[in-house]
């Protein structure tokens, strides 16, 4: 596990897509898996302006997002790929049939989750995860005390994440009770892994996923026995480490 340490939450988006460009610099038809959330926003951001500038090329790279509310559909702005339309696609040059998030408007989970753990081998399997911090330790929507062998699958979300993305929500009634999510399984076989987090609201959950033991109550722990695991957080979030 490699810890890097960032100024403020800009100086964290700087560094960390860094790491995702050089990925798709080494290797331009990259699979990248993505992250949602407000922490990857300024990653994104960053990777825009750099493509915007000529220096990155996206017209080849593949994407794979970690997660999507069961029941929303694309066009729905409250969605996940409508989330990454706004932040990230829409700005650059990737080929819209090259970018992949779990299909919330499938309402059979069974299918739903099998179609995309197919989508993900057919991929050849994820280069780059980029993955954020739920303030319960979740990753994707892994919420604790899921089994860490799981690919793709339907959860309920906990209280405590439907209560935090109510924020992106006009009530918090409207926040759907699942999603999809691929699974600890899917994430722990991306060759490498890359998580941001910024923020004092994160410096708890950081310090008891990374210093504290490897347990399904806190599922971003696993991620201390990923062979490539970087962390990139700001000084807020490391304050207690
Ligand atoms: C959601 C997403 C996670 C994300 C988490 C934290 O639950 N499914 O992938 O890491 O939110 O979000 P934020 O970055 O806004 O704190």
């Amino acid at each position: 596990m490699k810890i890097i340490k960032a100024k403020d939450y800009e100086d964290m988006s700087r560094k960390a897509a860094n790491i995702i460009s050089a990925q798709v610099i080494i290797k331009p038809n990259a699979v990248l898996g993505l992250a949602t959330g407000s922490t990857p926003i300024g990653v994104y951001e960053q990777l825009i302006k750099w493509y915007q500038k000529g220096d990155l090329d996206f017209a080849e790279v593949c994407t794979i997002n970690l997660d999507e509310y069961r029941g929303l559909k694309h066009s729905d702005n409250q969605s996940y790929w409508y989330f990454m339309q706004e932040h990230f696609w829409r700005h650059i040059n990737i080929n819209p049939e090259n970018v992949h998030v779990p299909d919330g408007s499938n309402l059979d989970p069974v299918k739903a989750c099998k179609e995309y753990d197919e989508i993900i081998k057919h991929s050849g399997g994820i280069d780059l995860q980029l993955l954020g911090i739920g303030d319960d330790g979740h990753i994707g929507f892994n919420e604790p005390g899921e089994a860490f062998e799981l690919e793709t699958h339907c959860v309920d979300l906990t209280y405590t994440t439907i209560k935090a993305n109510a924020r992106f929500f006009a009530r918090e009634e409207d926040v759907p009770k699942q999603a999809y999510t691929m699974g600890i399984k899917s994430i722990m076989q991306a060759k490498k892994i890359l998580m941001v987090a910024n923020g004092a609201g994160k410096a708890d959950i950081v310090r008891r996923a990374f210093y504290g033991p490897v347990t399904p109550e806190v599922p971003a722990s696993i991620l201390q026995m990923h062979p490539d695991f970087t962390l990139v957080l700001d000084e807020a979030a490391a304050a207690a480490l």
